[in-house]
């Protein structure tokens, strides 16, 4: 995590970091600062958010500068902690996004040689080696550093009397964006929407001299030409647009979402990718691999997969899977990461690649890691996703999902056609649950003052359940859990009673009967329940203390209303709760460490 941010040109180079750090604070968010040049190096940071910090600073007046956003790893959001982290001189200045694994060491080493470092962070060390290893020849200098430190290092360093930037990338984004006389670094694309849209993304390993009039990146040791890309994004796509919240606005993107993204794929006259096993029999066995809400976009895309091409699929915690799981050549795998640079993904996409198994990548960032390591990418047109929490690129999942699946469904022409149909009127049936936001917001108020919430499904809408709760808690801070509808009763039944509701998806499937037992066995422990549920099914509302309606569909197509109806119910819990909804605590965006 943690967002950083370089610039060297003729602006004022304070009003430019702060403004492309405000944008990045989606990736971390407990402290933040700057590092301009001027006659020497001016620190300026502290423990607060970067609008707090750029309210407080007086105007600086340097030309070149760095900064950072944090989300803390080594040492509590401080001020000592926060970044830049300097040198014992106060002459060189680092950003860093990563962990160096070996920092309690290299601490202990330099302490020996008479180096003070004054924070708990792991990223003091970087320029205290970098002042170690000086003799005259930053760059040089800034690579010999480099060399001594093991774990991701993507920085930025900047030193008094040097007119450039050096910039080093290794496991996580670090992106160039290229201006007229004048260039910026930054963690993301968002930050640097404003100022251009020509960029280069950085490899690992690659070290970049960044001044003025130019770029030079060198990759062990020799020089590299990294293309150059132009963004599609726009401006808009990274601002609030009117709403109150990016979470609000986000969620109300989904019907466009759809569109885009199935334009695109139906513009396409093969399959978006091909889901053939290596041995050429026709797809077998699927491995999904993801984390978080991309996660649960697999588990809907397990139940996608196996209902449609009836094939086995296995859909695992990225994390889980490269400490335990096994992967033969045989496999194909997909892994789903919005950002496509989540470490836990990645490492996945490693460890499948090695074993020699395909990968296919579905992603929202164009030139992401993920992108750069699979074999094949499909993305999503979500649009740049600010909030924390993950709405519009889940949504684009599962429309990459359905559209993977739908070249291989083992159905008859009719239902085929009919599938595409119900697929294509998905924007309009999402637009009619966003219709009826004002009803979820009503029913949101009155969820609000519950601290603990269990949420049901089954089938394709278990994994809805499971995103209805993540979506929840990680915004209004009510513990919510999601779970199957028949586990509930093997233990969690303990929990239930009058404070404990139970939100419980119901589908028009062969699902929905057994649902309807559960709610019923959830009744007789008096928690009181919220059913989401069709319009028109009045036997089931009557069982519920609380409906939310969501159009009529073919019950494939139910995760993506159902979705979006719970969606809307954690944003109006959580605004009723008063709650940072776009940047809920501990939490960053994109999680680029282990
Ligand atoms: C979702 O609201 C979360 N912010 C989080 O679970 C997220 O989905 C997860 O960290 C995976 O991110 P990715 O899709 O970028 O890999």
């Amino acid at each position: 995590m943690c967002g950083i941010v370089g610039y060297i040109g003729a602006r004022k180079a304070q009003s430019v970091l702060l403004d492309c750090l405000g944008k990045l604070e989606y990736r971390g968010y407990d402290s933040c600062g700057i590092a301009v040049l001027n006659d020497g190096i001016e620190v300026r940071k502290d423990a607060v958010r970067v609008k707090a910090l750029a309210k407080a600073l007086a105007p600086l007046n340097g030309t070149t500068g760095i900064g950072h956003t944090r989300w803390a790893t080594h040492g509590e959001p401080s001020k000592v902690n926060a970044h830049p982290q300097c040198d014992c001189t106060g002459r060189i200045a680092v950003v860093h996004n990563g962990v160096i694994n070996n920092f309690q060491k290299l601490r202990e080493q330099l302490a020996e040689e008479g180096h003070t470092l004054a924070s708990q962070t792991d990223t003091e060390v970087i320029p205290h080696l970098i002042e170690k290893y000086y003799d005259g020849d930053f760059v040089k200098a800034v690579e010999r550093a480099l060399k001594d430190i093991e774990g991701s290092y993507t920085m930025i360093a900047l030193m008094a009397g040097e007119s450039r930037l050096v910039a080093a990338r290794k496991d996580s984004p670090l992106i160039i964006g290229i201006g007229d006389r004048e260039n910026f670094l930054a963690s993301d694309v968002p930050a640097l929407l404003d100022y251009t849209s020509r960029v280069i993304y950085l490899e690992d390993g690659d070290i970049a001299v960044v001044n003025a009039g130019g770029v030079r990146v060198k990759n062990n040791g020799s020089p590299i030409v990294r293309e150059e890309h132009k963004i599609l994004w726009s401006v808009e796509d990274a601002q609030k647009g009117g709403y109150e919240h990016f979470m609000l606005k986000e969620i109300h993107e989904q019907p466009r979402v759809i569109r885009d993204t199935l334009a695109e794929y139906i513009a396409s006259a093969e399959p978006i990718a091909d889901l053939t096993a290596a041995g050429g029999t026709g797809p077998e066995d699927l491995l999904i691999l993801a984390c978080g809400t991309s996660y649960h976009a697999g588990l809907v895309g397990k139940y996608i997969i196996e209902g449609l091409v009836k094939i086995p699929v296995r859909c695992e915690m990225a994390d889980e899977f490269n400490y335990a799981g096994q992967v033969s050549a045989r496999n194909k795998a997909l892994v789903i990461t919005q950002s496509g640079e989540t470490t836990d993904a990645l490492k996945a996409v490693k460890k499948l690649k090695e074993a020699g198994c395909e990968v296919i990548a579905i992603t929202n960032v164009v030139g992401s890691t993920a992108s750069r390591l699979a074999d094949r990418t499909i993305y999503t047109r979500a649009g740049p996703e600010i909030s924390v929490a993950a709405t519009k690129t889940f949504l684009g999942q599962l429309i990459a999902l359905y559209w993977l699946a739908l070249p291989y469904a083992r159905v008859d022409i009719r239902r085929l056609d009919e599938l595409v149909r119900e697929l294509r009127q998905l924007p309009v049936k999402v637009q009619q649950v966003l219709d009826n936001e004002a009803a979820i917001a009503d029913i949101a108020r009155q969820m609000a003052g519950y601290e603990n919430i269990f949420f049901i499904g089954k089938g394709i809408n278990y994994p809805v359940a499971l995103e209805g709760a993540l979506k929840l808690k990680e915004i209004s801070y009510i513990h919510a859990e999601g779970y199957a509808a028949g586990e509930l009763k093997h233990g969690p039944f303990a929990l239930l009673g009058s404070r404990t509701p139970v939100v419980a998806v119901v589908a028009q499937d062969n699902t929905c009967e057994p649902v309807i037992t559960s709610i019923k066995e959830i009744k007789a422990r008096r928690s009181p329940v919220l059913v989401l549920m069709s319009e028109g099914d009045d036997d089931t509302a009557e069982l519920a203390d609380f409906v939310i309606t969501v159009p009529q569909i073919d019950p494939l197509f139910s995760p993506v209303v159902n979705s979006v109806a719970l969606q809307l119910l954690a944003y109006y819990v959580a605004k009723q709760r008063d709650c940072p909804i776009d940047f809920p605590r501990n939490l960053a965006k994109s999680v680029t460490v282990e």
